[in-house]
């Protein structure tokens, strides 16, 4: 594909529903008590294969529309074992073994490639603590998961910053016979927190660390899903890039533990407000306005990666057009996404003209404040990199021959349409 240069970025747009609270919705409301009413589901590719997930483990799943289904559960212990196909993503394989440890019998969770090179000991291990078999491949997918249905509650605190492992020992801690509790050196994004208390489980959150009470049911009834802030992400951050530009965004997650590329593009100079704030189902929602501004370099460290991890590459991008040098470090876990980010992400970058050095946790950026080269970015499969070089291409000079442009459908079927829709040449 490719993405001309852009005179500038303007409009009001809306993004499809989130796609860790749409997970989400589908996974607890499979565990639930009669019907859950998913509406603003953000459908793409990752979201889609939790719908197939719980559809071979026995829950009906009824598709109302391409942004709403019914999901009529069969209770916490109530998943017919079988074998699932997670696709890409990540998110419904952690969380998913997570759920199969509290059931009776034998699941097998399997992945694509990129899916099968990542860690997943990091769920198992908790797990197995708890009492469930879990056998990984060589401590990756595919996994065994055989619940007992006599799970034990623990307390654990996980090596990695990551919701999805907090979630999985959550999602399990639903059927242990005592408190589970997980404690959180960085606090991660609390979706899994949030919609389990919508549906009437008692948690207690006390600074960092979450306790789950073993649940007799979950109701959740209607789950309405804000925009995905990392969907709306790139948009926002070529309205930054762009001079002259002025996005809106409007029924927005605001979650303040995914809002970091916020902090991020108001430290680099560029103009953010955030206004019409308000709760649907637990969650913030606001409308989001981003101009573009001069911007200056910035560091990110480790405390804020949780709230920026799947905005870093964007953060690389904004860094090149900035004025000075911008340090991000302790993002490790980079390297173990769809890809290994850090590396993707340097290459992509200075194929185009940028100035990036990687480290072992980040990367060091020389910014120039004017437009890039241009030229060809390869996502390397990963949806993130394909939306990244999208934006690269309209802030460029020449523009960006995108290798792999149709991954971004992974996370954001729409995206390419909904960016041209506001791109002025
Ligand atoms: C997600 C959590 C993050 C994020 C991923 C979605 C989630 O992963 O990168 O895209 O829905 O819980 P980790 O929490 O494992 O870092």
């Amino acid at each position: 594909m490719r993405v001309e240069p852009a005179a500038a970025v303007v409009g009001h747009v809306v993004v499809p529903g989130d796609k860790s609270i749409s997970h989400r919705a589908v996974l607890l409301g499979a565990l639930g008590e009669g019907e859950t009413r998913v509406r603003g589901f953000g459908r793409s590719g990752d979201t889609q294969a939790t719908i197939d997930a719980v559809r071979a483990l026995g829950v009906e799943v009824d598709d109302l529309a391409e942004d709403e289904l019914v999901v009529h559960g069969v209770g916490l212990r109530g998943l017919r074992p079988g074998r699932v196909d997670c696709g890409n993503a990540g998110t419904l394989m952690r969380l998913l073994a997570g759920v199969c440890a509290g059931q009776e019998g034998e699941f097998v969770l399997a992945g694509d490639r990129s899916l099968s090179a990542r860690p997943m000991e990091r769920v198992a291990a908790p797990l197995r603590r708890m009492g469930a078999e879990v056998e990984t491949t060589d401590g990756h997918a595919p996994l065994v998961v055989r619940g007992t249905g006599s799970l034990r509650g623990i307390e654990t605190e996980p090596e990695v910053a990551s919701s999805q492992v907090k979630s999985a020992i959550l999602l399990a801690g639903l059927n242990a016979d005592g408190p589970t509790t997980v404690v959180e050196r960085i606090p991660t994004r609390d979706h899994t927190e949030l919609l389990l208390e919508a549906a009437g489980v008692r948690l207690r959150r006390r600074g960092a660390s979450v306790t789950v009470e073993p649940a007799g049911a979950l109701r959740l009834e209607t789950v309405v899903v804000p925009g995905d802030f990392s969907s709306a992400a790139p948009l926002l951050v070529a309205a930054a890039l762009i001079p002259g530009s002025d996005l809106t965004v409007h029924d927005l997650g605001v979650n303040p533990r995914r809002t970091g590329l916020l902090d991020v593009l108001e430290r680099m100079g560029a103009r953010v407000s955030v206004f019409e704030r308000r709760r649907v189902g637990g969650e913030p929602v606001a409308t989001v306005r981003v101009q573009a501004g001069e911007l200056v370099a910035t560091t990110v460290g480790a405390d804020e990666v949780p709230r920026l991890v799947d905005e870093l590459p964007l953060v690389a991008l904004l860094a090149s057009h900035a004025r000075g040098e911008t340090r991000v470090e302790g993002a490790g876990e980079l390297r173990l996404k769809e890809s290994d980010r850090i590396e993707a992400v340097a290459d992509g970058l200075r194929a185009v003209g940028a100035r990036i050095r990687t480290q072992p946790d980040g990367w060091l950026v020389a910014g120039v404040p004017a437009r890039l080269r241009g030229g060809r970015i390869d996502a390397c499969g990963d949806h993130r990199i394909a939306m990244l070089g999208a934006v690269a291409g309209l802030a460029s000079r020449e523009g960006v021959a995108l290798e792999g442009a149709e991954t971004a459908a992974i996370s954001f079927p729409g995206f390419y349409e909904l960016l041209e829709s506001v791109t002025r040449r």
